[in-house]
């Protein structure tokens, strides 16, 4: 059946992949919404084995219990599932090898950049700014209400702030010197919590629906770890990498503990001195870590993960093929987390203003191939999700602009699409 034919309510008879066959977009038996259905098109499926309940029901009535009609009636009779994990991936845009390249230090093919317009061409004859959408009547709980309230996160969340306990834990015993790094140690709650989430996609939903932290350190470091692990597995790593990405994010900002407090949580802007001193953590991270028993990655991560591949970083101003290839995908994880995480001096940012903020000059700043893996990947998850605008509107994402992953095509109505291109003044505020 043609993807345009498809209606919510029917049921997969067959398991979606995209259509290189190397991902499975969505399992058989599952239910379709809107939202699964434009996640099909959005990974160009043309066509999927799916019916509806009925038809599904009539099956095993009129055959033979086949396993397959077994299963369609199964998925017809369960009540949908509140928050079904995401499995949502695409191929990243590197393979396994060069990314392996890049994380061994060795040579990485030089990287074509693909164009992006810090802002939008000025077009003659722009369209006029649509109006809000009209009040809209009561509607069904948001997809991040739900998983709010779904069992998932709330074990999610639980297990969170135990990692985040034995993290803060562990972490106070290393920089009094008190023991060397356990790497199974530090890492394990941190794969228990992946483990937790089902999917890569689902790392974010998850990380996104815990917003309410407020901690420049200790939750951080524990984001950063997922997020640089899910960026990993996005560019198709091996194991051991994915753990040295991990353990990367754990320990990378280590030498804040050595920052006074009431600088790392000030609410004001950093006077000058106060901004030399936090400017310090990198190397008084690295003293710590300098003669302790961790791979020397994750040291150099520690020391370079505020340096940026255009020079413009610190503390040592180095350049791309300096920089360890460790810390350039743990800046992006680090920066994408500091600007969606709720701060003493603000609120948290929309994960849409921080592909913006990156895209404006993400492409000087970090490693293109990482980053191209996670915008692809993180921007195409987000599909389906409901979205409030900064003119008061409220709506669904529907389609992701692979030029602008920023600027996304939102439905605030039946008939009503914002094409956020041709509006470069409305701004997406919040996921709701
Ligand atoms: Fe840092």
């Amino acid at each position: 059946m043609e993807i345009r034919e498809l209606k919510t309510g029917m049921v997969l008879q067959e398991d979606a992949y995209t259509p290189s066959g190397s991902q499975l977009i969505l399992p058989k038996g599952t239910v379709l919404d809107d939202q699964r259905i434009a996640r099909l098109a959005f990974y160009g499926v043309k066509s999927v084995n799916a019916m509806t309940r009925e038809e599904a029901a009539s099956l095993i009535l009129d055959a033979p219990a086949t396993k397959k009609a077994t299963a369609a009636v199964k998925a017809a009779a369960a009540p949908p599932t509140d928050v079904p994990p995401k499995q949502v991936q695409v191929p990243p845009p590197a393979t396994a090898k060069t990314a392996m390249e890049a994380l061994g230090g060795k040579q990485v093919t030089p990287f074509e950049p693909p164009k992006v317009t810090p802002t939008a061409p000025a077009a003659p004859a722009r369209p006029a700014r649509p109006a809000p959408a009209p009040a809209a009547p009561p509607r069904e709980p948001s997809y991040s209400e739900r998983l709010r309230n779904s069992p998932e996160f709330k074990k999610f969340k639980m297990d969170f702030e135990d990692t985040f306990i034995s993290y803060q834990r562990s972490i106070n015993e290393i920089v009094r010197g008190d023991k060397e790094i356990d790497t199974h140690q530090l890492i394990a709650p941190v794969y228990d919590l992946i483990h937790t989430c089902y999917g890569p996609s689902n790392v974010f939903d998850m990380l996104h629906a815990l917003r309410s932290y407020d901690d420049a350190t200790y939750v951080h470091s524990v984001n950063v770890a997922l997020i640089a692990h899910t960026i990993g597995e996005w560019m198709h790593l091996p194991e051991e990498d994915l753990e040295l990405l991990t353990e990367a994010g754990l320990l990378h900002d280590i030498g804040k503990i050595m920052v006074p407090h009431e600088i790392v949580n000030k609410k004001e802007p950093l006077t000058g001195d106060e901004r030399v001193k936090m400017r310090m953590h990198p190397q008084l991270g690295y003293r710590v870590l300098e003669r302790k028993n961790v791979d020397q990655h994750i040291k150099n991560t520690v020391l370079m993960h505020h340096e940026r591949c255009d020079g413009s970083g610190y503390p040592r101003h180095l350049t791309m093929e300096k920089i360890d290839p460790v810390a350039r995908v743990i800046a992006i994880a680090d920066v994408y987390d500091a600007m969606t995480s709720e701060r003493v001096y603000r609120k948290a940012l929309s994960p849409f203003y921080a592909f913006e903020m990156i895209e404006r000059d993400g492409l000087q700043k970090y490693d293109p191939h990482p980053l191209m893996a996670f915008l692809e990947n993180l921007s195409g998850a987000y599909i389906g999700n409901r979205v409030r605008l900064d003119d008061g509107s409220e709506g669904e994402i529907i389609y992701i602009n692979r030029q602008r992953y920023s600027r996304p095509t939102v439905r605030t109505g039946p008939n009503t699409f914002v094409d956020l291109i041709e509006h470069p003044e409305i701004k997406i505020t919040e996921l709701i």
